[in-house]
């Protein structure tokens, strides 16, 4: 892999900051020079600073640099015990609210959202729940939107559902169409796509379940903290916070703020509110 000058990776990032305000600046090292390596590569730059200008001077191209540097991996039922938890301590509480928030915070190509709201609609909670979907990649969101996948998703699809405690069957869910799978556009009737930078912008919402998972591995620890205060201040009181399953807040100066609901899985409930910095 080439070997990212640390001078060169801080311009880089200062740059795009200065320019689009999209804030790398606090992301993981190691991941994102995996990432910077491979667009040097595909771009067939000579240095960060000449792929730097073009982000500068081509915003199509910037897109497209924006698009790689961010990690959108996901999966149905992703880590199927997770849901598990969701059905059993979460939806329970969530049951005693008229309306319910709920925020899926880097919510990538949607295969998260679409796996909430099966969960949800099993447990008769789908009418009464808003969805809001929101990551920093335009891309991915205006992919989630549409519902449509490869089909090569549905054997995992299946296999994680039943997993996750599915308590019907899977093809209920989605139509083939050409190679493709369509779910059924009801499931996201209830979703509100927009994008949301946790390391730029502020609280919008008061959520009762906020899932940010999978992407506190690519913060810094000072990013994972903004982005955690940043959920104490959107949820209600004793409201859910599920993070993934390699991601802790344990190192936090809010960890106490939250109590383990299910330690394995990480998810937590806010005993206290942060208060808003003056
Ligand atoms: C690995 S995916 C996780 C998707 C899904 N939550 C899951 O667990 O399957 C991480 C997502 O976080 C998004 N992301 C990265 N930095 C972000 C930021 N600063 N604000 C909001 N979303 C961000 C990425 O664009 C990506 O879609």
């Amino acid at each position: 892999m080439t070997k990212i000058d640390e001078v060169e990776r801080h311009l880089f990032f200062e740059g795009i900051y200065l320019k689009y305000g999209y804030d790398f600046r606090q992301y993981a090292e190691a991941s994102l020079d995996r990432r910077l390596a491979g667009l040097l590569g595909d771009y067939q730059a000579s240095s960060l600073l000449d792929l730097l200008k073009r982000a500068l001077r081509e915003p199509e191209e910037f897109r497209k640099i924006l698009g790689s540097l961010t990690i959108n991996t996901s999966e149905f039922f992703r880590d199927p015990t997770f849901f598990k938890v969701l059905r059993e301590s979460v939806f329970p509480v969530l049951k005693t609210y008229s309306k319910v928030t709920i925020w899926s915070a880097g919510c990538s190509t949607g295969e998260e959202v679409l796996s909430l709201a099966i969960a949800l609609k099993e447990e008769g909670l789908d009418r009464r729940a808003t969805i809001h979907a929101t990551d920093i990649n335009p891309f991915v969101l205006k992919s989630a939107k549409t519902g449509i996948f490869e089909a090569s998703c549905i054997p995992t699809f299946n296999k994680n559902y039943a997993a996750a405690g599915g308590t019907g069957t899977p093809s209920q869910y989605y139509g083939a169409e050409y190679g493709l799978v369509r779910f059924n556009p009801d499931l996201l009737e209830n979703v509100v796509f927009s994008e949301h930078n946790l390391a730029t912008d502020a609280a919008f919402l008061e959520a009762h379940l906020i899932l940010c998972r999978n992407v506190f591995i690519y913060f810094s620890r000072e990013l994972q903290e903004r982005a955690l205060e940043l959920f104490a201040r959107s949820l209600v009181h004793k409201g859910f916070l599920a993070l993934g399953s390699k991601e802790t807040l344990r190192f936090s100066s809010l960890a106490p703020n939250f109590q383990a609901v299910s330690p394995g899985e990480n998810v937590f409930s806010l005993l206290s509110r942060s208060e808003p910095k003056p």
